[in-house]
């Protein structure tokens, strides 16, 4: 691709910081995590944080330690990546998919209620495309029924709604650390809580079931290995400390992919203003008509695009999950819409406005 969909910020510091823990004989479970857990803990104003393997592999544990088992019910929005809802699958549960905000896209609160059952276990809100959800109306809800929330924040690291960083206002939240992702440790994720007893079964359940106090041999618990390695850790520290200029530099490039695109109404951004929050950018997604021929103009002239997201209901793999009372009507209109423009912390002004050249030629081809 002549400019890519996404690309990873890697410095000479965070090549450094991999190097250094080769040349140790500590390459997993060693200091290197303790420190990442720490900061993103930190960053998120929660006492606990655990390192694991992936986004996927930290809502998975989430599930599994709230105790998620067949035939329960667990709510979430179909517009998502496919991590949430495979989570639930692996534990025999069932997806029950709840429709989005037009404009956020983001779980609708005026529409979780009515899909709560006597079998809802929990909660499952998606900061999309790391712009919060609406996390006051879902706890209180949440809180009605006796439900728990874990928060899939593994687009939002850094974003905050109504003043508080997401990730630490539900009961559990999961940040996402894959390349495209504004701060990358190769593969890996982290769990967030603030709740001691959750926070010492996952790090069990991460670690092939043993207890902190466990001997390498010893096993209480069904457990994974979904341990983060010491390089993962390091270049996840190094990245980690560069997190305020990625946020601004990230909304520097929204804001101006939107100033180009005004004059294109053919094109809708995604909001810019958010009250009392912030928004991680971690895409920057516009909705067009003719979707497809559109994606399909821009991939082949070198700019790289992708139809995010293919909503979940819509999946072969779901489609026995799928029930008569679920209304997604909002997930049906904006899902053929949405395309996601190439974006990443490294991108020029000369870019942007190269993409939204291309942009233009694609909505209004000459005939
Ligand atoms: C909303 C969301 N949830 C979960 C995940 C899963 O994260 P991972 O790819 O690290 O397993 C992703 C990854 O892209 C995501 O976008």
């Amino acid at each position: 691709m002549r400019i890519p969909l996404s690309s990873p910020d890697i410095t000479a510091d965070d090549i450094e910081a991999v190097v250094s823990v080769l040349r140790t004989p500590r390459l997993s479970i060693g200091p290197k995590m303790e420190e990442f857990e720490r900061s993103i803990a930190d960053l998120v104003g929660v006492p606990h944080g655990i390192a694991v393997s992936s986004g996927t592999a930290g809502l998975h544990l989430c599930l599994r330690a709230l105790g998620v088992g067949e035939g329960d019910e667990v709510l979430l929005p179909s517009f998502t990546f496919i991590a949430a809802g495979n989570a639930v699958l692996y534990e025999r549960a069932r997806p029950v998919f709840v429709d989005i905000e037009p404009r956020t896209l983001n779980l609708d609160p005026g529409q979780l209620e009515r899909s709560i059952t006597p079998k809802t276990r929990a909660i499952i809100a998606v900061h999309t495309f790391g712009h919060p959800a609406d996390l006051d109306p879902i706890m209180d809800i949440a809180r009605k029924h006796g439900l728990p929330v874990i928060e899939d924040a593994c687009e939002a690291i850094g974003a905050r709604y109504r003043g508080r960083p997401v990730g630490g206002i539900g009961d559990l939240g999961v940040f996402g650390f894959y390349p495209n992702k504004p701060i990358t440790t190769g593969e890996g994720g982290m769990v967030v809580t603030r709740d001691s007893q959750m926070a010492v079964t996952i790090r069990a359940l991460r670690n092939q079931g043993r207890m902190e106090s466990d001997g390498w041999l010893d096993h209480r618990l069904l457990g994974y290995n979904y341990r983060l390695s010491e390089l993962n850790c390091a270049l996840g520290l190094e990245q980690i400390k560069r997190i305020d200029d990625i946020l601004d530099r990230r909304e520097a490039l929204a804001i101006r992919y939107s100033e180009e695109l005004q004059g294109m109404p053919e094109v809708i951004p995604p909001p810019l203003e958010i009250r009392d929050g912030r928004v991680c950018w971690f895409v920057y997604v516009v909705r067009v008509e003719n979707r497809d021929t559109i994606f399909k103009r821009l991939t082949d002239q070198g700019i790289g695009c992708a139809r995010y997201f293919a909503p979940l209901h819509r999946q072969p793999l779901f489609a026995p999950y799928l029930n008569p009372r679920d209304d997604l009507k909002i997930t049906e209109q904006v899902a053929g819409k949405t395309l996601a423009l190439p974006f990443f912390n490294r991108m020029t002004t000369e870019q942007i406005h190269e993409v939204c050249c291309t942009l233009r030629g694609a909505v209004r081809p000459k005939t």
